[in-house]
């Protein structure tokens, strides 16, 4: 008898079916990949088993029992977990404190605090190499570690099924091996898993079975092997990437023409607290560059980010075009056209898609706002089909897309961009990609960007600056990057 089966399922919000008649069942002790591009339903699956959506109809059989209309708390109970796409750390908890919550009786009026609740979490914490961060506060952790902990939070409650999505997002190659391996050794023999990301390589060396979905259906469901070759998943979702796989594409960017310095920055420290995050970053940009900058999570890549954008404090100089900004607001940093599209995404999440957009266009006419409009539109197609919807409704990938596109709204002489391959498909990377290269070329778009996906960003840069620990320890161009420090970071 399968640990899961589910036969015709369907959730539907509004207009968009959402989960499309999906049926699959999931042994003891199988790892299952659940693959899609972007929107196809992975994460509306996963909250359909979990209790978290509840279906329009059909069947969710859980060892041996019909579980579509329990709550939460008895799905979990008979061993169920989660990891979120999105992790919602408490601030003000500890890690172990975050742990053990996820360990608490569920019920209000339980007079009886299992003891073993400390030693229980605290193996957790150990099985996912978060012994020494135990007592730090998730805020002041880098994102491997936020998804660490909620790896943790998950398998602290030794679950029969553990249900992960995205787990391995954002985080760089190595991180993600490290990661994997935990997971894998941490897990009992027995326990089924169900892995839902976009990283292929991890899914696919993870993995005994792919089943992947579009538009809420089914389309394939085997071998990884036969799954990742069929016709259609390679359309919908691969696109060339599996071809390209990891050998490295010479760089695609056009050389900067003039001579024209942008931004000059000298960044002498910039400090958390006592935490000392950057010492003596030097970056130049020339007008029409196209300047990336890589590293561990961690490494202060956003960070500095925040610097040019006037969003944190340092010591040292960021000249625009000559002129310091170190004394302007936000506001006025960005209205000098420095377009950022953050990490953290910052949508506004009760808005729509199209008013999310209109707000990075703030400043444009009529006309100009409706055709920055349609080139948004022409690169997110699936952002026009949810113009309507809050940002907060949408699917991971599509809340990356409308915070790439907002940024893109500005018409800004520079563009920074951090991590924008997050949660993406890699059809979709694709389409980035091609987008970027034609805004650098064309338009002669000045573009910084922050990204732990080497192939991605050495495809499109002229210039590399690896940040370690704060500082840059090495910059030049693509070629020799790849010859000189190349292998130690693809592995
Ligand atoms: N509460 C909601 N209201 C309206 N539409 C929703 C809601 N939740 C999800 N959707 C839509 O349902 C579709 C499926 O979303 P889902 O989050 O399951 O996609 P996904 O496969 O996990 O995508 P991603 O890889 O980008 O995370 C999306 O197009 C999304 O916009
Ligand atoms: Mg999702």
């Amino acid at each position: 008898m399968a640990l899961l089966e589910v036969s015709g399922l369907n959730k539907r919000f509004g207009g968009i079916r959402a989960v499309k008649d999906v049926d699959l069942s999931v042994q003891e002790g199988q790892i299952v990949g659940l693959i899609g591009p972007n929107g196809s339903g992975k994460s509306t699956l996963l909250k359909l088993l979990t209790g978290v959506h509840k279906p329009n109809s059909g069947s969710i059989r859980f060892d041996g029992r019909e579980i579509h209309n329990w709550p939460i708390n008895k799905r979990i109970k008979q061993g169920m977990a989660i990891v979120f796409q999105h992790s919602r750390p408490l601030h003000r908890q500890t890690v172990l404190d975050n742990i053990k919550l996820a360990l608490l009786p569920d019920r209000v009026f339980n007079i009886h605090y299992p003891g073993d609740i400390e030693a229980k979490a605290l193996q957790a914490a150990r099985l996912l190499g978060l012994e020494d961060v135990v007592d730090a506060y998730p805020g002041s952790l880098p994102f491997g570690y936020i998804r660490r902990m909620e790896v943790a939070k998950a398998l602290a409650l030794s679950p029969r099924l553990l249900l992960m999505d995205e787990p391995f997002a954002g985080l760089t190659p190595s991180e993600v091996g490290e990661l994997a391996e935990l997971i894998l050794s941490a897990r009992h023999e027995k326990q089924a898993i169900v892995l839902v990301d976009h990283n292929v390589k991890a899914v696919y060396s993870f993995v005994n079975r792919i089943i992947a979905l579009y538009v809420g259906a089914k389309i394939a469901d085997g071998e990884p092997r036969e799954v990742m070759a069929n016709a259609e998943v390679r359309r919908v979702f691969l696109g060339k990437s599996m071809d390209e796989g990891q050998i490295l594409q010479p760089s695609m960017a056009s050389e900067p023409g003039g001579d024209n310095l942008l931004l000059d920055l000298d960044i002498e420290s910039l400090k958390y607290g006592k935490a000392e995050i950057l010492r003596n970053v030097s970056i130049r940009i020339r007008e029409g560059e196209f300047a990336s900058i890589v590293g561990l999570n961690g490494a202060g890549k956003s960070s500095l980010m925040k610097a040019v954008t006037g969003l944190v404090n340092y010591t040292g100089d960021v000249k625009w075009r000559g002129m310091s900004t170190k004394r302007m607001t936000t506001a006025q940093i960005i209205r000098l056209g420095i377009a950022f599209a953050p990490e953290t995404r910052e949508l506004f999440h009760h808005m729509s898609v199209k008013e999310n957009l209109e707000m990075g266009g703030e400043r444009l006419n009529r006309h100009e706002l409706e055709a920055r409009l349609e080139d948004v539109y022409a690169l997110f197609p699936i952002l026009r089909e949810r113009v309507a919807q809050p940002a907060y409704t949408l699917s991971g990938g599509e809340q990356q897309m409308l915070t790439i596109g907002r940024a893109l709204m500005q018409a800004p002489s520079l563009l920074i961009l951090d991590e924008p391959t997050l949660g993406l498909a890699p059809v979709v990377l694709e389409a980035i990609s091609e987008a970027l290269l034609k805004l650098h070329q064309s338009r002669g778009l000045t573009i910084l960007l922050a990204e732990q996906n080497l192939h991605f960003a050495l495809k499109l840069s002229n210039s590399i600056y690896l940040l370690d620990h704060g500082s840059i320890s090495w910059h030049g161009a693509v070629a020799d990057f790849v010859q000189e420090v190349g292998d130690k970071f693809l592995v």
